[in-house]
C-alpha cells in the first residue's frame, strides 16, 4: 500500500510513518512543520518507499499531487495545543476546516479512503458526575465563541460532520478517531516546554528539584495514551471495513487527576519537589474554561478491533522520565493542560 500521512512530521504521524514502513508499505509525509519537526522523520530519510513533502494542506496543488499518488490517507495535520489555538484562532480554523475540506474533496475526486483525526476535546465541558466515561454517541457541549479555546474543539467537530457527510453523500470510505491525550517521544520546534505539555513540564521541574506547576487546583481528570497504542489502533481501523463511516474513541484506561500525575512524577523521579498551584487565568488569560473530566468509553473500538492498550500511566511515566534523564528526547501531551 501507498499511504499519505498529512501532519506526518508530528508526534503521531512520525511514529505511524515508521510503523507503516516497517510493515513494507510506502509512505509519503506531507507537513508544513509548524508544530511537528523534520527531526522526527529524519531517521526515515533514505528508507525504501519513504517520501517527505514539505507543504501545507491548504496548498491544493501540492495536496492533489500527494493524494493522487497514494492509496489511503491518514489525515493528521492540524493546529494543535491550547496555547497555540488561543493565540491563532483564525489560523486554527483555516488549517483545521479548510485544510480538511481540501483533503476530503481530493479524496472524493480520486476515490481514496481517509482516516480523519479528531479529538476528545469535542466532548467539551462535561463533568464526571454527569457520566464518568465519554461515549461516541454522547452530546457534545462546547462553550460560546467568546471563549476562543473552543475554536479547536469546534473545528474538530466540523471535521467529523464533513467526513460523515462525504461518507453518506458520496460513499467516501472515512474513519474518524477521537484521540485522548496521546504521549510519546518526539522533537518540537521552538522552546522546550511551550504549548501546554504537562508531562515534560512536570518532569523537568521534578528532576531539577523545582516546584511542579499545576494549573488550576489539579482536580481535572485525564487519561494518557501511549503513541504506540494509538498507531497500532489506527492501522487496524484503517483496514477494518466495518469501521467506515464511524467515530471511535482511541484512549486509555486508568484516568488520573493532574495533581496525582504530578505526585507520581515527583515520586518516580526520586524528587522532593513540592506542588505550585497556578490559576488558569495567569496562564491563559481571563475567563479560561477548563475541561474538568476526560476519560473514554473504549467499548466500541475494543469490540471492533480487539483494542487493548498496552501501556499504563506508570509505564508511560517511567519511559518519559528515563528518556528525559538521558537528555535524548522531548516528551509531550499535546492536548493536556
Ligand atoms: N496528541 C494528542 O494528544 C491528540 C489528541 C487529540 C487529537 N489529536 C489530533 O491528532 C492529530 C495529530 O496530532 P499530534 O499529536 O501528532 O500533533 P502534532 O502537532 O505533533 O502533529 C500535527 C502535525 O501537523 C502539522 N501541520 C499543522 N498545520 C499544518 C498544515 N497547515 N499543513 C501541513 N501540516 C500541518 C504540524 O507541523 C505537525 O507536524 C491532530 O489532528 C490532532 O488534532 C492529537
Amino acid at each position: 500500500m501507498k499511504y499519505l500521512i498529512t501532519g506526518g512530521a508530528g508526534l503521531i504521524g512520525s511514529h505511524l510513518a515508521a510503523a507503516l514502513l516497517k510493515e513494507g508499505h510506502e509512505v509519503q509525509v506531507l507537513d508544513n512543520h509548524t508544530s511537528g519537526s523534520p527531526d522526527n522523520i529524519r531517521h526515515l530519510t533514505g528508507c525504501p518507499g519513504f517520501k517527505n513533502i514539505s507543504a501545507d494542506i491548504r496548498d491544493y496543488h501540492a495536496l492533489e499531487q500527494a493524494i493522487a499518488g497514494c492509496d489511503k490517507v491518514f489525515h493528521l495535520a492540524a493546529v494543535v495545543g491550547v496555547k497555540r489555538v488561543l493565540e491563532q484562532p483564525a489560523e486554527t480554523i483555516s488549517t483545521n476546516v479548510t485544510g480538511t475540506q481540501n483533503v476530503l474533496r481530493l479524496a472524493g475526486i480520486y476515490g481514496k479512503k481517509v482516516l480523519v483525526a479528531s479529538s476528545s476535546e469535542v466532548y467539551g465541558k462535561r463533568r464526571k458526575e454527569q457520566k464518568p466515561l465519554l461515549n461516541e454517541e454522547d452530546d457534545l457541549v462546547s462553550g460560546p465563541p467568546s471563549k476562543l479555546r473552543w475554536t479547536y474543539a469546534c473545528s474538530k467537530v466540523m471535521n467529523e460532520y464533513m467526513a460523515r457527510a462525504c461518507f453518506e453523500e458520496q460513499n467516501l470510505p472515512v474513519v474518524i478517531t477521537r484521540f485522548f491525550n496521546v504521549v510519546g517521544s518526539g522533537m518540537i520546534p521552538g522552546q522546550y516546554g511551550e504549548y501546554g505539555k504537562v508531562i515534560p513540564r512536570f518532569i523537568d521541574c521534578a528532576v531539577r528539584g523545582k516546584a511542579v506547576p499545576v494549573y488550576g487546583d489539579g482536580s481535572q481528570v485525564r487519561s494518557f495514551t501511549h503513541v504506540n497504542d494509538v498507531v497500532k489502533s489506527i492501522m487496524k481501523l484503517m483496514e477494518a471495513k466495518e469501521a467506515e463511516g464511524q467515530v471511535f474513541n482511541v484512549g486509555n484506561y486508568g484516568a488520573i487527576t493532574i495533581r496525582e500525575l504530578a505526585e507520581k512524577i515527583i515520586r518516580f523521579s526520586g524528587s522532593s519537589s513540592s506542588l505550585n498551584y497556578i490559576p488558569f487565568d495567569e496562564i491563559y488569560g481571563g475567563g479560561f474554561e477548563e475541561i474538568p473530566h476526560r476519560s473514554p468509553d473504549l467499548t466500541k473500538i475494543t469490540e471492533l478491533i480487539g483494542y487493548r492498550p498496552r501501556y499504563t500511566i506508570n509505564d508511560i511515566l517511567h519511559e518519559a522520565i528515563d528518556l528525559y534523564q538521558k537528555g535524548e528526547l522531548a516528551y509531550r501531551a499535546v492536548d493536556s493542560l
